[in-house]
């Protein structure tokens, strides 16, 4: 860590905004102004300015119970009217929301007035179903058009929804469907991914049925099925429903109630320090102005003439802001992709840009270095000259992806935003605003106007130097989560027991000498594989609920591509140390992680050790395991009761 920073310090390299792109950027400077001089007066502005509202606000903020903020919380409003029928209204019905690519190669431009429909109809046939406001749907589609429409129709009739990234196990999506209480599961047959059928139905299936792990029944009345892949699936008649005939028998007209602002829009599961993900509660009025503010002004929006295309899948927090409810918000034409990078061919992404003529891109640092390994002769090939600015999130961009990001795919041209935020924070909190930046390549620079942050010491002291610290938000702001699902305990305990008032964001941060801020990864035992969040001891549970383990310990090793990769040091209990050789165990082993949560969770390598380092009082020592894995010299061991156990596991490993 210590040399990466080092490095980081001795970027100097800078990029101011083009004139030409100032003089026509959608930010201006007086933002900043406005929210210094009167940050809840800013907020409200926005609100007003960018939703509309059935009932009008007349309170902001109210703080007087923290950590529990309301905002705009006297107002009503409709999130699916503000996504779609104001639109319409606006004369806009045959505007283009998505142009959708499938992985095989299918296409289909969906306009607003087409997704309106959709949604109301979907919005009537889930009230048939007995669906109402306040009743869980969770979510399990590919990254198809239906998600949008599968999302919206519950935001209409104020079902909260719980969206499970389609890559999650049985295991997974069981446990976040008994977490929400869910009663509705929307689905497809199956999705397109690296040119096979990834079947979701069968999952679901397997997540409702009985067994001996999970012998209750669960709360799911009915399954909605979307017809995406014809793949054979099986069918319980009294439970399971086609979307589109749902759809086809809906009436047509639904009348969009407005809601309190603070009314739940959604719950997305994500990992914390424990093995049980924390099901994170956003909210209505504050989370869609800041959803829209800064899809806006981060990504210059000029949504008459751009196409604008977020690579996120809707599994994720970036998919919730950025696919969904930030673009359909602010009226943009987007486009969604089903499937990976590399189908059928490495360019693929490249020529969807010069397609559709993309021209903001907004993606991960995993992608852009698995890119850059392959080579600039691949987008080399393709027009990518529509493109006008480039977006990163989800981990930091070392300044060499960047650079080649910057002059590669935004011809030297686009201005990059290195977006900083969290499941938790529900929209962009720290980035540059394109136009009025001069850019530097690996920080994430400012926060946004509106948005107060610190980096503090451990004792929540403000940190004078330039040395890192832990990054803290020290104002509410209106896309806060509102708290974890069912336990409220959680919510305070990890977030604000540590700093009172203040928000701990569990990353590490520095400012440089002219105010710019620099992540620095995570503090806590949560990992950062491929800009997708994990804990070790989610991990870490998997692996011991194999009967072959005795212990295992989880770390993330830095990784050139993925930023950071999951390593598993596992003891074979010695009634197992005969059952196959040791290659065996551990390929077995990592097969059974990506079963028990799934495939994103694989470990990269699991080493079968004699004992783990341990403290006297039964810590397992997981820095030094992170020393054997990165194969740096390991450090101070003096802690541990038996010191040699660690030049044991580092032969094993080297
Ligand atoms: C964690 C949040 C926000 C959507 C994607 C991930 C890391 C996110 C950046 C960035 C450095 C970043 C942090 C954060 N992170 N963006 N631009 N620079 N680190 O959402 O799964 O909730 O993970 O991702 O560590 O805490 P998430």
């Amino acid at each position: 860590m210590s040399k990466n920073i080092d490095h980081l310090m001795h970027e100097d390299r800078r990029f101011p905004p083009p004139a030409a792109f100032a003089e026509c950027a959608v930010a201006r400077p007086e933002l900043f102004e406005r929210a210094a001089e009167d940050r809840l007066q800013f907020w409200a502005d926005q609100a007003k300015s960018l939703v509309s509202w059935h009932t009008p606000f007349t309170r902001v903020l109210d703080w007087s119970n923290p950590p529990f903020a309301t905002w705009f919380d006297d107002g009503t409003l409709n999130v699916a009217a503000n996504c779609l029928d104001r639109h319409i209204d606006a004369g806009l019905g045959d505007r283009v929301a998505f142009y959708f690519e499938g992985e095989p190669g299918d296409r289909r431009a969906v306009t607003y007035g087409q997704l309106t429909d959709e949604v109301k109809r979907m919005a009537n046939a889930l009230e048939s179903l007995g669906v109402t406001a306040g009743d869980r749907v969770a979510i399990y589609l590919p990254h198809i058009p239906e998600a949008a429409a599968a999302m919206l129709a519950c935001a209409r009739i104020g079902a909260p929804h719980s969206v499970v990234f389609g890559g999650f196990s049985a295991e997974s999506l069981r446990s976040r469907i008994d977490d929400a209480e869910a009663t509705i599961v929307i689905t497809a047959d199956g999705g397109n991914r690296k040119g096979k059928v990834l079947p979701l139905k069968p999952i679901v299936d397997a997540a409702l049925r009985a067994t001996d792990e999970q012998p209750a029944q669960s709360s799911v009345k009915h399954v909605v099925v979307v017809q995406r892949c014809g793949n054979e699936i099986e069918w319980m008649d009294e439970r399971d429903h086609w979307w589109h005939e749902l759809r086809d028998e809906a009436k047509p007209d639904h009348v969009a109630l407005g809601f309190a602002a603070e009314h739940p829009l959604f719950i997305l599961y994500t990992s914390g320090t424990t093995g049980k993900p924390k099901g994170i509660l956003h909210t209505t009025g504050g989370y869609l102005t800041q959803a829209a503010f800064t899809h806006r002004n981060v990504f210059d929006l000029k949504p008459e003439s751009d196409v604008y295309w977020c690579t996120a899948d809707v599994g994720w927090i970036t998919g919730h802001s950025y696919v969904v409810y930030g673009p359909l918000a602010n009226g943009a034409t987007s486009v969604m992709y089903e499937g990976t990078p590399d189908t059928p061919h490495t360019g693929r992404w490249w020529e969807i840009v010069e397609r559709y003529g993309v021209t903001q891109l907004y993606t991960a640092p995993t992608a852009i270095r698995t890119f850059m390994k392959i080579g600039r002769a691949v987008p080399n090939e393709f027009d990518l000259s529509s493109l006008r600015l480039l977006g990163s999130v989800g981990e930091p961009i070392n300044p060499e992806a960047w650079m080649w990001y910057h002059e590669v795919i935004g011809g030297g041209r686009a201005p990059i935003v290195d977006t900083w935020w969290q499941t938790e924070t529900g929209a962009i909190m720290i980035s540059a605003l394109p136009g009025i930046t001069t850019l530097k390549p690996g920080s994430a620079q400012s926060p946004i106007p509106g948005i107060a942050i610190d980096i503090v010491d451990d004792n929540g002291t403000p940190i004078s130097t330039y040395d890192g610290g832990l990054l803290t938000v020290t104002q509410p702001w209106p896309s806060m989560l509102r708290g974890i699902w069912g336990d409220p305990g959680r919510f305070i305990e990890t977030y604000w027991q540590k700093f009172g008032s203040a928000y701990f964001a569990g990353d590490g941060a520095r400012r440089d000498s002219d105010g710019d801020v620099w992540l620095l990864g995570r503090v806590d035992d949560v990992m950062n594989v491929s800009g997708h969040r994990l804990s070790t001891a989610e991990i870490e549970s998997a692996l011991v609920s194999n009967p072959m383990v005795a212990e295992a310990a989880v770390v993330g090793a830095a990784d050139d591509v993925t930023g950071q990769a999951v390593v598993a040091f596992v003891i074979i209990k010695s009634s197992h140390a005969d059952g196959g050789s040791p290659a065996d165990q551990s390929a077995q082993l990592r097969a059974h992680v990506a079963q028990q949560i799934g495939a994103i969770a694989r470990p990269a390598k699991v080493y079968l050790v004699p004992e783990l380092p341990k403290t006297r009082s039964g810590k397992i020592m997981r820095r030094l395991l992170r020393d054997v894995a990165e194969g740096r010299p390991i450090g101070d061991t003096t802690t541990l009761t038996d010191p040699a156990i660690l030049s044991v596991i580092n032969a094993q490993v080297h």
